[in-house]
């Protein structure tokens, strides 16, 4: 018997099919996230719900739902689930870590270069045939190579995103909760610094942590008040890991140069002064939106919910301690 299994929205093709081929399978038709009532009539009778960063998945869901098995998220993030009431109800949930590392740092530099170099507004300007000409003293933007970059965060992604640095020329500092061997440092020509002392001395600082409620506004008010006033906060991470409203306040009063942001507090919603803020780029989530990180992510919560069908561990279970 093949598990039934619950998907809230369309994946990619290879993945569908994969899906196809070894589970009994109910697609979310629409292009849309579905209300909790909606997750729970899709789902009803299915052992796995292979659920998207946008589903908020709660004790709600899982109530409703006495033949889950496990959710699967569709994303490295899972702050999207009520992991405790999943813990408690012994459902494991996973995630997919390590397939969206390079597509995320790419990103992440791509903001960086793009708000350093104003690339947002110079596109407007081209777009808006306005531009007349080249001239001397048009847009000038920050220095990339040899200045400092401060990553806040040193997982997977801040790691990739150290490795792109170097290619820059960048001095790289960083803080991150569990400091790194002397050995891992070196060969990542890496500098450890304290939280404060990173946020004080980037040029660039860039955002890698997960979002938890120790998380939750790590960078605010006060942090944008002791970066120079050339800073450039990048945030690939996590909306809610920055206080959208002081930022818009530090960006607006020119207290800090600029932020590139792929992720804001209130998704699709941003603080209203980002959508014209000259000093601001911002994109819709596109960190790992490439066909082949979004395609490794599909296989790898699909390889995840059909371990947990065979009564097999996940490979990457956020909530290991249901095992004992
Ligand atoms: C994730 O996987 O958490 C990303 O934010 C999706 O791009």
């Amino acid at each position: 018997m093949k598990p039934k299994v619950f998907i809230t929205r369309e994946i990619p093709a290879p993945v569908l099919a994969f899906l196809r081929e070894h589970t009994e399978l109910t697609l979310n038709p629409d292009d849309r996230v579905l209300s909790a009532a909606e997750v729970i009539a899709g789902a009803r009778g299915c052992e796995a719900l292979l659920c998207n960063i946008t589903d908020p998945v709660g004790a709600e869901i899982m109530d409703a739902l006495p033949g889950l098995r496990v959710i699967a998220n569709f994303g490295v993030g899972f702050n999207n689930i009520d992991v405790a009431a999943a813990t408690a109800r012994k459902i494991p949930v996973t995630n997919t870590p390590g397939v969206l590392t390079e597509a995320t740092a790419d990103i992440a530099f791509a903001l960086l270069l793009a708000s350093a170099r104003r690339l947002g507004e110079g596109e407007r300007l081209v777009r808006s045939r306005a531009w007349t000409g080249w001239n001397p003293m048009q847009m000038l933007g920050a220095d990339v190579t040899g200045a400092t970059l401060g990553l806040i965060g040193f997982g997977r992604i801040g790691q990739a995103m150290a490795k792109r640095a170097r290619a820059f020329d960048l001095t790289v500092i960083y803080w991150n909760r569990t400091r790194l061997s002397p050995a891992e440092e070196q060969a990542l020509q890496v500098t450890y610094r304290p939280f404060d002392d990173v946020v004080a001395a980037a040029d660039f600082l860039s955002l890698h942590v997960a979002y938890n409620k120790d998380t939750h506004h790590l960078i605010g008010e006060k942090h944008f008040a002791a970066m120079k006033p050339t800073a450039i906060v990048i945030n690939t991470a996590r909306g809610p890991v920055l206080d959208e409203k002081a930022l818009v306040r530090a960006l607006s009063a020119k207290r800090i140069g600029g932020a590139g942001l792929d992720v804001f507090e209130r998704e699709p919603v941003l603080e209203p002064e980002l959508y014209t803020l000259p000093n601001a780029v911002v994109v819709p989530h596109l960190g790992s939106a490439t066909i082949g990180t979004r395609t490794k992510m599909g296989m790898l919560a699909a390889k995840n919910l059909l371990a947990v069908c065979a009564g097999q561990r996940p490979p990457n279970c956020v909530n290991p301690q249901i095992y004992g």
